[in-house]
């Protein structure tokens, strides 16, 4: 294998797992940031993103001089062994949804203008963010109008090409995917660029796709799209087999044997949210309508998904007032779980805060508690709440006096918390498990009344 010379202009969470994976499989990896604070936390082996093993990752890669950190593209370009230039620049900038649907690209053409006329002759210049199609060649378009500082003159960087390799990573599994990949997709239209990127990922012995800039691009968009639309279907099937007394952990698994569709991504849920499916669906809604095509399946994933959080909430006042109109003005509940997911402690687009709005309008008060917040972050204390949700200590707290405990995230300690504990701090002894995932029998032991989602028996 080839060891190539990288650099990474972006530090956040998909360039800083892109920089200390390339240097784990041997390439000699820079990593830039425009943050002094942050580079200077990370050259300690302080990693603020909360990932399995991508401290322990980038410390043992620090320490192998694999990888290194700089303030600033500039500097990056120069900081490799002997002065040598860098092969392969990988662009991990944000790329914020701008108006239009139209990719904000400041961050990269600011990195353009930075160090666009410095390249060498022959770098490949990887787009790894989630950009809208086209986004590529807008690239190759800026690179090619680049001005060198000394020379105010256009500087044509035709010899440098452009390569679309989006990532799929998941919070909470990022390292552990960029390792093990289902598949590695590269986009270019320069051929000889696209192997070479591949390249890079050869030791990881994924399938491998080549394929033009734009396919790379909208294949990104295309994956997250079709998970979305696979859990906005699961999502309907549960309301459909609370209707008929059919039980949809049961419907999934028997569909899921069949490898066609397979068993995973398959859990019914408040709804699917983070900072990847919610932007995606919506972004690739304006491709679609870019081009003039009406995208009526992923507008109804959409609407499904939007319609889940409602569902939710109806579910609640049900359970607790015993009608469909019930009033939960100043009722009590406790919330379990307030990140988009386990396992991270992301709060953007999560279904639980979006459920929590939803019921502080209906006139409920909320406790939450989460245990991604119960350690304060930098030694600070931690937060007494999150978005008007204020913040118990543990679960039991948050119950206390509760009409209906809410399990909003899948965290792995709420299926053996102690529910009798739990239920004897309540005032009413409901819980609303929307991830399905506490056992019903032992709640029922608990002396608790269980509701999920498609549950036989508990429509
Ligand atoms: C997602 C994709 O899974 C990654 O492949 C992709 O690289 C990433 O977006 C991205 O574009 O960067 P992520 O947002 O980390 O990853 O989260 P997921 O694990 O996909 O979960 C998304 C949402 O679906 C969460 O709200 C989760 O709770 C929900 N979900 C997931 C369910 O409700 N049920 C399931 O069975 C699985």
């Amino acid at each position: 294998m080839f060891a190539r010379r990288v650099m990474v202009v972006g530090t956040g969470y998909v360039g800083l797992t892109t920089g200390a994976c390339l240097a784990s499989l041997g390439h000699e990896v820079v990593c830039a940031d425009i943050d002094e604070a942050k580079v200077e936390r990370l050259r300690r082996g302080v990693v603020d993103i909360v990932e399995p093993g991508l401290a322990e990752l980038v410390s043992e890669q620090t320490s192998a001089g694999r990888l290194s950190f700089v303030v600033g593209a500039g500097v990056a370009l120069g900081s490799f062994e002997d002065g040598r230039a860098a092969e392969v620049l990988f662009l991990c900038v944000p790329t914020p949804m701008g108006a239009g649907g139209v990719a904000d690209l400041r961050a990269v053409e600011s990195v353009i203008e930075e160090v666009g006329a410095e390249l060498a002759p022959g770098t490949v210049v990887v787009n790894k963010s989630t950009v809208p199609v086209g986004t590529a060649a807008r690239t190759a378009e800026l690179l090619d109008w680049t001005r060198s500082a000394a020379e105010p003159d256009r500087v044509s960087r035709s010899d440098v090409a452009v390569v679309s390799n989006p990532e799929f990573l998941r919070e909470g599994s990022a390292v552990k995917d960029f390792l093990g990949p289902d598949r590695i997709v590269v986009g270019s239209d320069n051929q000889d660029a696209a192997e070479r990127v591949a390249a890079l990922y050869a030791r990881l012995g994924a399938p491998t796709v080549l394929t033009d800039a734009a396919s790379a691009e909208l294949m990104k968009y295309a994956a997250n799209c079709f998970l979305a639309m696979k859990l906005s279907y699961v999502n309907a099937m549960a309301e459909l087999c609370e209707r008929v007394g059919a039980d949809i952990g049961d419907v999934t698994e028997g569909i899921g044997y069949d490898r066609r569709i397979g068993q995973a991504f398959l859990s019914p849920g408040p709804g699917w949210g983070g900072s990847c499916l919610p932007k995606d669906t919506h972004a690739l809604l304006q491709v679609a309508d870019s081009a003039d095509f009406e995208f009526r399946l992923l507008r109804a994933t959409i609407d499904t998904n939007t319609r889940q959080r409602q569902r939710i909430v109806d579910k609640v006042r049900l359970a607790v007032t015993g009608k469909r109109t019930g009033s939960l003005s100043r009722v009590r509940l406790a919330l379990l779980g307030l990140t988009f997911k386990a396992g991270t402690d992301d709060l953007r687009d999560s279904p639980a805060l979006a459920i929590a709005a939803l019921l502080r309008q209906a006139g409920a008060e909320l406790v939450g508690f989460d245990p991604a917040f119960v350690d304060g972050k930098d030694g600070a204390a931690p937060p007494t709440e999150i978005e008007g949700v204020a913040l118990a200590a543990d679960a039991v707290s948050a119950a206390q006096g509760a009409e209906a405990v809410l399990v909003l995230t899948e965290w792995p300690m709420f299926r053996t918390l102690d529910w009798s504990v739990i239920a004897s701090a309540m005032k009413r002894p409901i819980v609303v498990d929307t991830r399905n995932v506490v056992d019903p029998a032992t709640l029922r032991r608990a002396g608790l009344t269980a509701v999920g989602l498609g549950r036989r028996g508990e429509g």
